[in-house]
């Protein structure tokens, strides 16, 4: 069954990444331009330019690629012809990046590779380096003339972070601005490239079953966790300036949010999609006073024991970091949809388990007819999208138990993509977005507003939280499921957290294993 049934291939195009040395073209651009190649998807004439400071040539620089795409590729590199093929259009230009002069040899390069290979003036610009470069490329780009291409496009996608708070991010918009247009910006965040995350706006809107009962007279709450397994590994000197807040909230979790409350656009176009999500957003009510207590959460991973993992103890995170790795919420949305309806979102590093879920708890029956033991209840209804680990649905509904009187049981109706579709068979979030950049389809990549509006809201919690206005940092133990902190915010409603897309094998597996012990 083709994954990518898609209408037209992308029109000739050039894409420059700058940063190409780095992990991010190596693990997952070029592995992700590859399997499109792979699949006949890429245009019928391209080329790859990678841009960075090490020193190489373009044939060390194909055989470094192709190791990254014979580890992490969902299409392996396969024979020599085959990458043969598609290395031939890989070139390297090695860029000082604050040489002006650099960008202008670049410019050249551009025009000569469009000339001899007749391939058009389509460019595709791809911001992989250290954000730090980010406003300084793009001056560059300007200055040096390579954003006019004459007749084709030229488009530029933004990897995250997108700045570090809502002032950064607003000066990287004025400084893409002063060179771009905002349609020919395309701010990633990988999450929107997932096909589940994709399947929440074809649940709700393609299906008339769930849309009437998606408010706050059927949903008790929505829950929204991205847990990770691994720790903060070696990107601590990073991470321990950015936090779980601006490193996973800013971006995946609000994104969920923000499809999962978001009111039905007009039609399945860009413009109209970010409207919605940004209405959303503008909607959700950040927690101060004493909402800041209350309704946030904010952890480290820390070995009781001293034998597991501490982030204190990562190298390059500072022995008095106040960072968090965890964090959990309560939000609400201020509008008629969701008025009184929790939000909680959830995640953190050094977790139990990898799990990325979306959960719709709607409200209890408001009559039971079925004579329940009196200190017994019946599960209500509730609706996964998982993620990850494995990409699909859940719905969770009671049904009876066979034999005498009406004794009922929660049962699972699941659809799993890998069943139909085959392991591995579901493009990567990179592929998809790549082409979709390269397609001129911004519906899945963030516009300059829904960006702001999502770190007013962290900023809000973050900043209360760093003016001492706020709850204590918690601990949990490494590989547990988060600290008690978090358990008892939810607690306190008569709540707990799901993790439906895990088998209870696994939870249980888990929490036998370590004790799941809080430390907080
Ligand atoms: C990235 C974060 O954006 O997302 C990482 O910077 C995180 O810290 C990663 O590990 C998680 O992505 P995924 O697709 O594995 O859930």
């Amino acid at each position: 069954m083709p994954i990518f049934d898609r209408l037209g291939a992308p029109a000739p195009t050039t894409i420059i990444i700058f940063g190409a040395s780095g992990d991010l073209a190596f693990r997952k651009l070029v592995p992700a331009f590859y399997s499109l190649a792979s699949a006949g998807l890429l245009p019928e004439k391209y080329f790859i330019i990678g841009a960075a400071r090490s020193e190489m040539d373009d044939e060390s620089f194909r055989e470094h690629l192709r190791q990254g795409v014979d580890r992490f590729g969902r299409v392996r590199g396969g024979d020599d012809d085959d990458w043969g093929e598609f290395a031939r259009h890989i070139l390297y230009h090695r860029l000082v990046y604050d040489d002006v002069g650099g960008y202008h040899e670049l410019a050249r390069k551009c025009e000569k590779i469009e000339r001899e290979n007749d391939l058009g003036s389509n460019r595709l610009f791809y911001l992989a380096t250290p954000p730090t470069l980010y406003e300084s490329i793009v001056e560059e780009l300007g200055n040096a003339g390579l954003c006019q291409s004459g007749e084709g496009y030229t488009r530029i996608v933004v990897e995250k972070p997108f700045g570090r708070d809502l002032e950064s991010a607003h000066n990287l918009n004025c400084a893409l601005h002063k060179v771009f247009n905002e349609d020919q910006i395309y701010r990633i965040d990988h999450y929107l490239g997932k096909e589940t995350v994709q399947n929440i706006m074809v649940f709700r809107f393609a299906n008339a079953i769930f849309e009437p009962i998606w408010n706050r007279h059927y949903i008790d709450h929505v829950q929204i966790s991205v847990l990770e397994s691994v720790g903060v590994g070696r990107r601590a000197g990073y991470y321990d300036q950015a936090g779980v807040m601006r490193d996973m909230f800013q971006n995946h979790l609000l994104q969920l949010l923000s499809l999962s409350a978001m009111e039905p656009p007009t039609a399945w176009d860009a413009t109209l999609l970010r409207d919605e999500k940004v209405k959303v957003l503008r909607a959700v009510r950040s927690p101060t006073g004493e909402a800041l207590h209350t309704n946030t959460v904010r952890a480290q991973y820390r070995s009781l024991d001293g034998h597991g993992p501490s982030y204190l103890k990562e190298d390059g995170v500072a022995a008095d970091s106040q960072t968090a790795t965890y964090a959990a919420l309560e939000l609400y949305i201020d509008n008629w949809r969701w008025q009184g309806v929790p939000f909680y979102l959830r995640s953190g590093k050094s977790m139990a388990k990898k799990l990325t879920e979306v959960v719709i708890r709607f409200k209890e029956v408001p009559h039971m007819l079925f004579n329940l033991r009196h200190d017994a209840s019946v599960t209500p209804n509730q609706l996964s999208f998982c993620l990850q680990p494995e990409e699909g649905f859940d719905l969770g509904f009671q049904t009876k138990i066979p034999g005498a009187g009406m004794r009922t049981r929660s049962v699972d109706m699941s659809y799993q993509f890998e069943s139909t579709y085959g392991h591995k068979a579901l493009p990567e979030a990179y592929e998809r977005l790549l082409l979709d950049a390269m397609l001129g389809d911004a519906s899945l990549f963030a516009r300059a507003d829904e960006i702001e509006q999502s770190w007013r809201i962290i900023d809000n919690i973050v900043g209360g939280w760093q003016s001492g206005d706020g709850p204590v940092m918690s601990y949990y133990e490494p590989g547990s499921w988060g600290p008690a902190a978090a358990e008892a915010m939810l607690a306190a409603t008569g709540r707990d957290w799901t993790a439906n897309c895990l088998s209870d094998d696994d939870v249980e597996k888990v929490t036998k294993e370590d004790g799941a012990e809080a430390t907080n």
